[in-house]
């Protein structure tokens, strides 16, 4: 199966990561707000958004899980990232992940690309359920995934432990019919 890598969006081009990107994605992770509600702490080494790429790239071309770059195509830098992980081919589900350099919050911009990724996931890869795993208390994402039609499923508690901190998961889901009816919305 040959699948398309590049996703385009009025304002956004999503693709894989590559090399020259190391520094976009240092300012994204190395960010405590933007990282506050993620399973790891604000990175801090010079070396890990190289390390990452590496890993992301061999994803891609293992189909083991994607994780695209959002770039503003006003710039051509990047923005942001957001991905399909833990893919279960054959239960035709994966989980949504995503973050945004904190001086493109509220704009717009995530909601512009997770509306390519989910036409990405359900059309381009047929699954049938999208899935996302989210600190309660990280009203940004919620409200995110809520605009996009994500239903919230149930709680999980004391899921995550971070820098000896326990946290509780929410959990979200988005079948396929949900999503095409949405766009059936849209269109009309
Ligand atoms: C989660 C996160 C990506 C959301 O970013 P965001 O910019 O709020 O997301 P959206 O793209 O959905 O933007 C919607 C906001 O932009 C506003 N907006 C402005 N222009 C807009 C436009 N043209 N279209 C849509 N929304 C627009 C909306 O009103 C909304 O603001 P509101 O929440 O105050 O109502 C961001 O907070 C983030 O990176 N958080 C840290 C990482 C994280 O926690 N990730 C989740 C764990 S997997």
């Amino acid at each position: 199966m040959t699948y398309h890598f590049t996703l385009t969006t009025p304002r956004l081009t999503l693709r894989p990561p590559r090399p020259g990107d190391e520094d976009d994605l240092m300012a994204i992770h190395d960010d405590p707000e933007v990282m506050r509600y993620f399973s790891e702490p604000a990175w801090t080494d010079p070396e890990r958004p190289a390390r990452q790429i590496a890993e992301d790239a061999a994803a891609f071309a293992a189909r083991e899980y994607f994780r695209f770059a959002i770039v503003l195509n006003e710039t051509g830098r990047q923005i942001g990232n957001c991905g399909l992980f833990r893919l279960h081919w054959q239960n035709r589900r994966g989980e949504v992940g995503y973050a945004l350099n904190r001086a493109h919050w509220g704009k717009g911009y995530m909601n512009e690309a997770l509306r390519a990724l989910l036409e990405f996931a359900f059309v381009e890869l047929d699954m049938h359920r999208l899935e996302a795993d989210i600190d309660p208390r990280n009203a940004a994402s919620t409200g995110a995934l809520e605009r996009l039609g994500f239903q919230r499923e149930g709680l999980l508690r004391e899921r995550w432990i971070v820098g000896g901190e326990i946290f509780d998961s929410v959990l979200y889901g988005l079948l396929r019919r949900e999503w095409e009816s949405g766009q059936a919305a849209a269109a009309t």
